[in-house]
C-alpha cells in the first residue's frame, strides 16, 4: 500500500474542484480527479502531473452510482485505500427559482445531483475511506444552506431565490450531520464546507473571491487533526449556523 496520502474530489474538472485537486497536489497528495467526462478529468490529471503531481483520472458521474463504484474498484486495486473524499461535484438545477415558481423538475434535478448523487458516492468510497489510517469527508455546501442565514431578511442570502440549491444543500448538511455522527467512533471526521463566492461558472465570474480561496477551506476540512470538528458546517471565518 502506498504511503503517500490519497484524496478523491468529485466534479474536479473545473472551478473550486479543481483547485481543490491542485492544493492537495502541494502537499503531496496522491490526486484523484473524478470527472463526469473523462476526458476532461485527464486534461487536468495533465496539468497537475506537469507541475510533479501524482494524479490519476477516474469517471465518476454521480448520479450513476456504478461509475462511482467501478471508481471505488480502481482506487483499491491502485492504492489500497483512499485518505480523503471531498464530494465537490453539484449543480444550481436549470429554471432554479422562488418557491411559488420553481418546476418540481429542477428540484428534482438539484436533489438527484447534490444529495443522492452525493450520498450514492460516499457509500460506494466508504469501505475504502475505512481502510485508512484518518479518514476525512468534506461536502461542500453553501451559505444559502443555511436556515439562519436564509432566515434573516436582512441577510443578503435571504434574497437568493434558488430553491432546488439551497434546499439540496440543507439537505447535504443533514447528511453530513448524520455520517459523521455514525463514523465518529471511527475517528473519521465528516464536515461541509462553504468556500463562499467564488469566480466560476457557477458562482459567476464577477464572484469576489478566487477558486483557490474556496478551495482552501474545503482542504482544511480534509486535513483537520485528530481532536478537529466533525458534523459541522465551516467557512473561511469559521464555523456557520445551520
Ligand atoms: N462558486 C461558488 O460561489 C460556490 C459557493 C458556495 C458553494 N459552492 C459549491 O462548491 C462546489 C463547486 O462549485 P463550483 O463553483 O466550482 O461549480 P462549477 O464550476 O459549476 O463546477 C462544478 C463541478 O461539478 C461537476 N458536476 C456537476 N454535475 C455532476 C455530475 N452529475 N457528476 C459529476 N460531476 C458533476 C462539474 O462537471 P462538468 O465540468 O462536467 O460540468 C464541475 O466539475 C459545489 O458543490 C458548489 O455548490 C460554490
Amino acid at each position: 500500500m502506498t504511503q503517500q496520502k490519497v484524496v478523491l474530489v468529485t466534479g474536479a474538472t473545473k472551478g473550486i474542484g479543481r483547485e481543490i485537486a491542485r492544493q492537495f497536489g502541494e502537499l503531496g497528495w496522491i490526486v484523484v480527479v473524478g470527472g463526469r467526462d473523462l476526458g476532461r478529468a485527464e486534461a487536468v490529471v495533465k496539468e497537475l502531473a506537469a507541475d510533479g503531481v501524482e494524479a490519476a483520472a477516474v469517471r465518476v458521474e454521480v448520479n450513476d452510482a456504478q461509475t462511482s463504484k467501478e471508481a471505488a474498484g480502481w482506487i483499491e486495486q491502485t492504492y489500497g485505500r483512499l485518505d480523503v473524499l471531498v464530494n465537490n461535484a453539484a449543480i444550481i438545477p436549470d429554471g432554479d427559482g422562488p418557491v411559488s415558481e420553481v418546476p418540481v423538475e429542477a428540484l428534482r434535478a438539484g436533489f438527484e445531483t447534490n444529495v443522492l448523487g452525493l450520498v450514492a458516492t460516499t457509500q460506494a468510497m466508504l469501505p475504502l475511506l475505512r481502510r485508512a489510517e484518518r479518514a476525512r469527508v468534506v461536502n461542500l455546501s453553501t451559505e444559502l444552506s443555511s436556515l439562519t442565514r436564509v432566515g434573516d431578511p436582512e441577510s443578503r442570502m435571504s434574497s437568493v431565490l434558488t430553491t432546488g440549491y439551497n434546499a439540496s444543500k440543507a439537505a447535504v448538511n443533514m447528511v453530513t450531520v448524520m455520517l459523521a455522527n455514525e463514523l465518529r467512533a471511527d475517528g473519521i471526521l465528516v464536515n461541509a464546507a462553504d468556500p463562499g463566492n467564488c469566480a466560476t461558472d457557477m458562482g459567476g465570474w464577477d464572484a469576489p473571491r478566487t477558486p483557490a480561496q474556496g478551495a482552501a477551506v474545503a482542504v482544511r476540512l480534509a486535513t483537520l487533526p485528530a481532536d478537529g470538528p466533525t458534523g459541522q458546517l465551516h467557512a473561511e471565518e469559521g464555523r456557520l449556523p445551520w
